[in-house]
């Protein structure tokens, strides 16, 4: 297992541009299972869950051709619509191919993905909302088996605004017969995206970003390749990561290559602590500024504060003066990042889904671990400021979602390691 050797106290400075989405790439690169022809992507980001999800495709019959950052799917030889259980347990991302398998082939036998470091996850949205459309579902041997005849397009009103469910229901409905609704739909830009790329493949889609979905579904047949090569939108959760590194370290950051508005919370936020951010229409640069101060937030689904920008926000406020409330509404025990953050020196409370952090004048290197992806990113920027060294071990959870972390901040002038193991 490769771990990150950092040497702190450093102010990151310079220009840094961040990788596609890996929230939108997931999604985007299984809605091709949709389409009878092969699709191109360009700028595909070198991640883990990546790598996983390809596997997942090709291990369905589906031939996978790489270039570069450049990602052919051509799921005219898919074969079998069994998403084994080895591949779906490292990533719950993979029960997104519920949906476009059962729509396009009227049979999927997909694992349930199981429990995971940040919660029970369950998937009933999901389910609930295939079973709307005219699937039937079991639940056999751990799989989740389901079959159908053409799905059929309806209403379904989602009890919470899940992201992978909308997602999974969007691809089910863009096959299904008639208009399908999505009400209480996630909000998400990756949300967005996907609805672009459906939309670029001949579906008649309105409202993708906002809370009703309307989807008018197609025949396979009558999907049309635009032969154009598909761009995935830039990751708003690792800008957002780069501007907390360029303000924990109080360094100027140029963060490029995303949309600020889909960062608005945040951005909101940061200014309200007092930090001094220049926002252009595609970077964020952040300036020099007075120590930042504390601040409440209480992560919510978007438009309002991410999840995947808590644990990095903590870290911020481990090191602002006086207190912040971090309050954890998405997922029970998110908080794995505080007893690692303690070791070096950060003063947090947790009470139920609520963290109180008492700002201090900085923290010390340690060696810590990482638990799960966002959690390894908020141990990375606080072993960035940190006096003396850090070893931050099992960097696997940090390759899942950010590609090349390493470099780009060696980039930003961080003194970082990595020692394979
Ligand atoms: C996606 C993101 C993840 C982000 C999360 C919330 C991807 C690949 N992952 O995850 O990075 O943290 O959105 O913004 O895009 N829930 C149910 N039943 C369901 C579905 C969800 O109870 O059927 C619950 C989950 O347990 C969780 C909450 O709803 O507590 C949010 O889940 P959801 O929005 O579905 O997140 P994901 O799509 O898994």
């Amino acid at each position: 297992m490769d771990k990150l050797i950092i040497q702190g106290s450093c102010k990151l400075q310079g220009t840094v541009k961040v990788s596609s989405a890996k929230n939108a790439t997931l999604p985007i690169l299984v809605a091709a299972l949709l389409c009878p022809y092969p699709v191109k992507f360009e700028s595909v980001p070198d991640l883990l869950d990546v790598t996983t999800i390809l596997k997942l495709l090709q291990s369905l019959g589906v031939k996978v051709t790489k270039d570069g950052d450049g990602v052919v799917i051509d799921a005219t030889t898919l074969e079998n619509q069994h998403a084994d259980y080895t591949l779906v347990k490292t990533m719950r991302a993979s029960v997104l191919v519920l949906g476009p398998l059962l729509a396009r082939f009227g049979i999927a036998s997909v694992s349930l993905p199981g429990g995971c470091a940040i919660g029970t996850r369950p998937v009933d949205i999901h389910l609930m909302g295939m079973e709307k459309l005219g699937g039937e579902i079991q639940i056999e041997n751990g799989y989740i088996k389901a079959k159908s005849g053409r799905l059929q397009g309806t209403t379904i009103t989602l009890p919470f605004p899940s992201v992978g469910a909308t997602e999974n229901l969007m691809m089910a409905a863009a096959l299904a017969e008639g208009v399908t609704i999505i009400e209480n739909a996630a909000m998400e830009p990756e949300i967005d995206d996907l609805g672009d790329f459906l939309a670029e493949q001949g579906i008649q889609i309105e409202g993708a970003g906002t809370s009703r979905i309307t989807i008018h579904g197609k025949k396979v047949n009558e999907l049309k390749s635009s032969n154009k090569t598909y761009h995935i939108i830039g990751d708003r959760i690792e800008a957002a990561t780069y501007i907390i590194g360029g303000l924990m370290s109080e360094g100027e950051v140029k963060v490029t290559g995303f949309n600020p508005k889909h960062l608005g919370f945040v951005l909101e936020t940061l200014t309200k602590m007092g930090a001094d951010l220049e926002i252009g229409t595609d970077y964020v640069k952040t300036k020099i500024s007075k120590r930042l101060k504390g601040v409440a937030i209480e992560t919510a689904p978007y438009p309002g504060f991410p999840t995947d920008v808590q644990a990095q926000m903590m870290a911020l406020m481990s090191i602002v003066d006086g207190n912040s409330i971090v309050s954890e509404t998405i997922f029970e025990n998110r908080f794995m990042h505080v007893p690692e953050m303690g070791r070096m020196g950060a003063k947090v409370n947790i009470k139920g889904n609520s963290a109180l952090v008492e700002g201090v004048e900085g923290l010390s290197g340690a060696p810590v671990m990482c638990t799960d992806l966002r959690a390894s990113a908020a141990l990375v920027l606080c072993a960035l400021v940190a006096k003396g060294e850090s070893e931050i071990q099992r960097v696997y959870h940090l390759d899942r979602g950010y590609e090349k972390i390493d470099e780009k901040l060696t980039g930003l002038g961080a003194k970082i390691q990595r020692v394979k193991g």
